[in-house]
């Protein structure tokens, strides 16, 4: 048998196994995984002898060149799946945005070409819809045809992305009639407002009111809510960017009742705190993102969802705004930094720096949190999240015991800082291949804009988690 390329000698990681392999890719996918893959069969060799071999990262929450709170997100397909790339991470899941008045469909078409020309690797889309009638709702089935199979909705944000309860309801019954799912941002919206109102009458227009305004609770109760909304459906519902334990209470509830209910964390909860909003000056806004970052406490209780599969995934929530004139439109009022973090290129090193090397959870666990769940959940699976023959040759050579301190100066996002700054992460990517070809080496980019391809999602297949 004649490959395209061999990675020998590595430790193959799955969510389920570790082995000693190597693994020959013939046509961007997996064509062999034997040991002792004959040399002169390949045209080029990859050496991975004390390295792991790992499905590519699957980043299921990003914002690429979104245009919010009056500005734009700083990366774009390029600078986003290429930074992406740097991490190990090989496949996004973005939001395409459904404005006031607009179709789907238009949502869709905007978004497609924003990352066609552009995306190094490869990318999907969920749809965030903002204006539900019944047009839309009769557009979701078409949708998931066509391999848009989740839709986020906002339990926050009034006046620009909120629904009311009816209205979920009716987009979680159709999602779940077309063999869809409704991704949640739970937070509840209107008790917030009045909140933010109070403190800025009060004067309060510091970065950390953004923090203060936003509390536990109304995360914990909105996730309460979706719930019960997606039960009285009969909805599955993925809760996102959960911060807080409050929430993932209601999550883990749910789960033991056996309810088709996940979720998310990020990195930024499991690593940053309100303490961070000690830095001087307005430098707090760079940690300004929505849920915001919660008590220290909290930390230690995610790491224990992750380990307990009360959260299922970590994604990134990359929405990138610089400080300098961007993060600064809210120098003198929180409400008017743009809300989001950049964080797409450090998932897989913070991941297994803290859950691994920390003693939290294995490296199969790792693979799970990072590709093999999101690809199950999210349709993906198995022609991504895992290594086995016919599954796309999306595969990272990890270094397990390289490290890094985590810089601006140094990271590839299109941003000018990081919320990580001065962190030291013990994992690196290596060698990063999307679809057999190699994009990342030893810290050089070898990819191509245009190369990545949108990827048609399956339905939600149902509590397989
Ligand atoms: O602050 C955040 N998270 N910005 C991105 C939009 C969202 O709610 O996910
Ligand atoms: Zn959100
Ligand atoms: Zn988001």
């Amino acid at each position: 048998m004649q490959f395209d390329t061999i990675i020998r000698d590595g430790t193959v990681v799955t969510a389920s196994d570790t082995y000693a392999s190597d693994i020959g890719i013939t046509s961007g996918r997996i064509a062999a995984i034997a040991r002792d893959l004959p040399a002169d069969s390949a045209r080029t060799l990859l050496d991975a002898k004390g390295f792991l071999v790992i499905p590519g990262g699957i980043d299921v929450h990003t914002h690429l060149d979104m245009p919010f709170g009056g500005t734009t997100s700083s990366d774009d397909f390029e600078t986003g799946t290429r930074a992406a790339a740097f991490g190990g991470t090989t496949t996004l899941i973005d939001f395409a945005i459904q404005y006031k008045g607009q179709s789907l469909r238009q949502a869709l078409d905007t978004w497609m070409k924003k990352a066609e020309a552009k995306a190094v690797a490869d990318y999907a889309f969920h749809c965030i819809i903002t204006d539900v009638a019944a047009a839309q709702l009769e557009e979701m089935g078409a949708l998931v045809r066509e391999g848009i199979s989740t839709f986020k909705l906002f339990m926050a944000y009034p006046g620009v992305f909120m629904l009311d309860d009816a209205t979920i309801f009716r987009a979680m019954l159709q999602a779940a009639k077309h063999g869809g799912m409704i991704c949640m941002h739970a937070e509840n919206g209107g008790a917030i407002d009045v909140i933010v109102r109070r403190a800025l009458a009060e004067g309060k227009t510091a970065p950390k009111y953004h923090a203060l305004t936003r509390p536990t609770t109304a995360e914990g109760e909105a996730t309460s809510r979706a719930i019960a909304l997606a039960e009285m459906a009969g909805a599955p519902v993925y809760i996102v960017h959960l911060s807080c334990n409050d929430a993932l209470e209601k999550v883990r509830e749910a789960r033991d009742r056996g309810l088709p209910v996940y979720a998310e964390t990020c990195p930024q909860y499991l690593y940053l705190s309100l303490d961070n909003f000690d830095a001087p000056g307005f430098e707090g806004a760079k940690y300004v993102f929505t849920p915001p970052l919660r008590e220290k406490w909290h930390q230690e209780k995610l790491w224990q969802g992750l380990a307990r599969d009360t959260l299922q995934v970590v994604s990134t929530d990359h929405c990138p705004f610089c400080f300098k004139e961007q993060k600064e439109l809210g120098k003198d009022d929180f409400t008017k930094i743009p809300n989001g973090g950049p964080g797409v290129e450090h998932r897989l090193s913070l991941i297994y720096s803290g859950g691994v090397h920390g003693g939290k959870f294995s490296a199969n666990r790792f693979v799970e949190l990072v590709s093999t769940a999101p690809a199950k959940l999210f349709g993906l699976y198995p022609r991504k999240g895992t290594i086995a023959v016919g599954s796309d040759a999306d595969l990272v050579v990890f270094d397990p015991n390289a490290e890094q301190v985590i810089s601006a100066k140094t990271h590839h996002m299109r941003v000018d800082y990081s919320m990580f700054e001065g962190i030291r992460v013990r994992g690196l990517p290596k060698v990063v291949l999307s679809r057999g070809r190699v994009i990342v080496q030893d810290g050089k980019f070898t990819g191509r804009a245009g190369a990545g391809e949108f990827i048609r999602r399956q339905t939600f297949s149902g509590p397989a988690m």
